[in-house]
């Protein structure tokens, strides 16, 4: 009985370019769809984009289009760029469809029925000069802890912590620049912590739906029996919301997690109005058919909690089982816009055009666990051109000519002691074994080997030597016979991973569309195959190159060391140790900061180096700072300078700061932890 599956992808973000990242996933699914579909499963793959929220909504405002033309126009490129790579999904869909609000309602007031609804109002963030509330993204300020500037409202990328967007120290809206404000609205919870939900997942965890490494993740989100460490998930936003109006409540959106995953609902729902599938065989609760979402280790909290628990209390089936997989890094570390290793889908195909190359090398890294990826951008290469170019195709190319210049494209017998490791492989079935628990790597590595088993085979016979030599035709024409019926072996094999390759051997070997059939034949002896194509050809470690060069962002991120050399003004005249100690330098705290009535260039300061009474200093620093941002700040000051009378005061001090030939003048901070009075030397 072919087995009937249903199987997704996560949806992709509409603000966002496709790149080598999002593929290790699309890639993984489609080769595991590919081959349950040529195991005769019935297998339906669908995905969509991910369409709703509130940094969709402000990115169209910003381009002057409608966040409908905005999705329109990713959705085409999300698109090609998966058809570029042989991603075939049934249904790419969007989660802006109708299907999919009808499912998310429908869903949504399930839930209420069932008393897992709850209204509260809760205090949040509120930009008084866009009138909207602030996502905590959106909203930036001092870190509480380290107190480095202008860092996310969720945490802090210099030191790490995590907070409240509260805790901000100095908040602003990321959006106008506004101090935001305190306000309160009535948001809409799903009740994850009710005595049910805890149970439920509780008893879900353990169903085997999970990686071990995933269900471990699961029992510390949970605790312990009797803990109840789920808190309720806040499932609405606000007006003016890019989502689905909540039915029955005016001004409330869906959340955009609320409905993209119910998005995977809407997807199938479109394919079975096209197709005529049924929708309740593979969603209504006790569904014998399999479902299956392949997903990243960043959003399993969202697939592991709180969709299954969505499901179950609204009367649809759970999953059979989430495949998370893990992150992609590029030569060991993470993308990169600076070093040109954040490569999107787009410039691959324009640089390398041929996708199956890395679908191939995709595969020989993945093995169905959660760990990270890494593409080696020179094993890459190697990895193509050795067992690519180097063992499979060299196979065909080496024996098909003598096949249709000798035999006018006529197979000969096939020698089933040759043959034999080949047959055996294949009924053993280790190889589809190794796809079906998605250990592509595994399943490559028992591929080549076999084509190691080949190769071996033609470099003892030697077929280029038997057609000089006289009556050995027979021979000749054995050899490379069955060369070519293990070179169809192994075709079979790849498929998942290389259709497009596939296709073309099956136009060149002439034969019908290769699927797993149950039993194994060699190519019948007279079976006439078609002239040999070039195949592929190899990987040439310059496209690499030039692709890492195109993806080098011009202008570098500010947190990045820059890399070009800037001309530089002479060294100034040899000072002895004695002469540089003279200059008393120490760590000052800035007090307070502000603007000088009159004066075009000063800020005043108050620093604080631990002396009794703070000090003033007139500092020509206005065009660069903002004086809000600098209190607060630790910094470096002169502090024996003679006192020095200007127009505006007394200046006690100076304080130091970097300035060059280009613009921007920029002030001085000592390392964390230094305490304030501490003297530079
Ligand atoms: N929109 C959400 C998913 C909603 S599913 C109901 C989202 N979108 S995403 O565009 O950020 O990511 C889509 C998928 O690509 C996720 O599964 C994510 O883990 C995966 N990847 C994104 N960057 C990746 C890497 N660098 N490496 C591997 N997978 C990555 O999350
Ligand atoms: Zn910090």
């Amino acid at each position: 009985m072919p087995r009937k599956i249903l199987v997704t992808s996560a949806l992709p973000y509409a603000n966002g370019s496709i790149h080598l990242g999002h593929l290790v996933e699309y890639i993984q699914t489609d080769i595991w769809v590919r081959f349950q579909k040529m195991r005769g499963n019935t297998c339906h793959y669908v995905c969509a984009d991910d369409t709703h929220g509130t940094p969709i909504m402000l990115r169209a405002e910003k381009e002057g289009i409608t966040p409908e033309q905005l999705i329109a126009r990713v959705w085409q490129e999300h698109y090609n760029d998966f058809a570029s790579f042989h991603v075939e999904f049934d249904n790419y869909g969007s989660t802006n469809s109708d299907e999919n609000r009808v499912c998310s309602e429908t869903i949504y007031k399930s839930l209420k029925a069932k008393g897992l609804i709850e209204v509260r109002s809760i205090e949040q963030f509120y930009d008084p000069v866009k009138n909207m509330f602030l996502p905590d993204r959106f909203i930036k300020g001092e870190c509480p802890k380290c107190h480095a500037k202008d860092q996310y409202g969720d945490n802090c990328e210099v030191c790490g912590a995590a907070y409240a967007p509260t805790d901000l120290i100095n908040p602003y809206s990321a959006v106008s620049g506004a101090k935001p404000e305190l306000r309160n609205s009535d948001h809409y919870f799903f009740k994850l912590s009710a005595a049910s939900c805890q149970q439920f997942l509780r008893e879900w965890t353990r169903s085997g739906s999970l990686q071990p490494e995933a269900a471990n993740k699961m029992q510390e989100w949970l605790g312990t029996e009797g803990e109840n460490k789920l808190s309720d998930w806040d499932i609405s936003r606000d007006a003016p919301y890019f989502g689905f109006e909540i039915p029955d409540a005016p001004g409330k959106y869906f959340y955009v997690w609320l409905d993209a995953p119910v998005g995977y609902m809407g997807s199938f729902r479109q394919l079975c109005n096209i197709k005529g599938f049924s929708y309740d065989e593979y969603w209504k609760q006790g569904s014998d058919t399999e479902l299956y979402h392949f997903i990243g280790k960043d959003i399993l909290y969202f697939h592991a909690l709180f969709w299954p628990a969505m499901l179950h209390h609204a009367g649809f089936r759970t999953p059979t089982k989430l495949f998370s997989h893990g992150f992609l890094t590029v030569n060991g570390e993470k993308m990169s816009k600076s070093r040109g290793t954040f490569i999107t889908a787009r410039s691959y195909v324009d640089h390398i055009k041929n996708t199956e190359y890395l679908r191939y090398y995709y595969a020989a890294k993945l093995n169905g666990t959660m760990e990270d990826i890494d593409l080696n951008l020179d094993d890459f290469v190697a990895k193509v051109n050795s067992d690519l170019i180097g063992k499979y195709i060299n196979i065909a190319s080496r024996c098909a000519g003598f096949i249709s210049k000798r035999f006018d494209g006529k197979l000969g017998h096939t020698n089933s002691v040759a043959t034999a490791e080949f047959q055996s492989a294949f009924q053993n079935g280790e190889i589809a074994h190794c796809f079906e628990q998605r250990d592509f790597s595994r399943a490559l590595r028992e591929i080549m080997r076999l084509a190691d088993v080949a190769n071996q085979y033609i470099a003892e016979k030697k077929p280029w030597e038997l057609a000089k030599q006289e009556g050995k035709d027979n021979e000749l024409r054995e050899v490379c016979s069955t060369a070519l019926t293990q070179f169809r072996d192994l075709t079979l094999y790849l498929k998942p991973v290389l259709p497009e390759l596939a296709k073309q051997v099956e136009s060149f070997l002439n034969i019908p569309s290769l699927t797993w059939s149950e039993e194994w034949l060699p190519l019948p002896t007279g079976h006439n195959i078609n002239n040999y194509q070039h195949l592929a050809v190899r990987l040439d470690p310059k496209l690499i190159d030039a692709m890492v060069i195109a993806n080098q962002e011009s202008l570098q991120p500010m947190n990045e060391p820059t890399t070009t050399q800037l001309p530089i003004t002479p060294i100034a005249e040899t000072i002895s140790i004695d002469e540089f100690s003279k200059v008393d330098l120490r760590v000052a705290n800035i007090v307070n900061a502000e603007l000088v009535e009159g004066a075009e260039k000063l800020l005043k300061l108050t620093l604080d180096i631990g002396e009794a009474q703070p000090r003033t200093v007139f500092a020509g620093i206005k065009s660069a700072y903002d004086p809000e941002k600098l209190k607060g700040r630790m910094t470096v000051m002169v502090a024996n300078l003679a006192p020095r009378k200007m127009k505006f005061g007394l200046s006690e001090g100076m304080v130091l700061a970097a300035s060059g030939e280009t613009p921007g003048l920029f002030i001085l901070s000592p390392d964390e932890g230094a305490q304030l009075g501490m003297r530079i030397k």
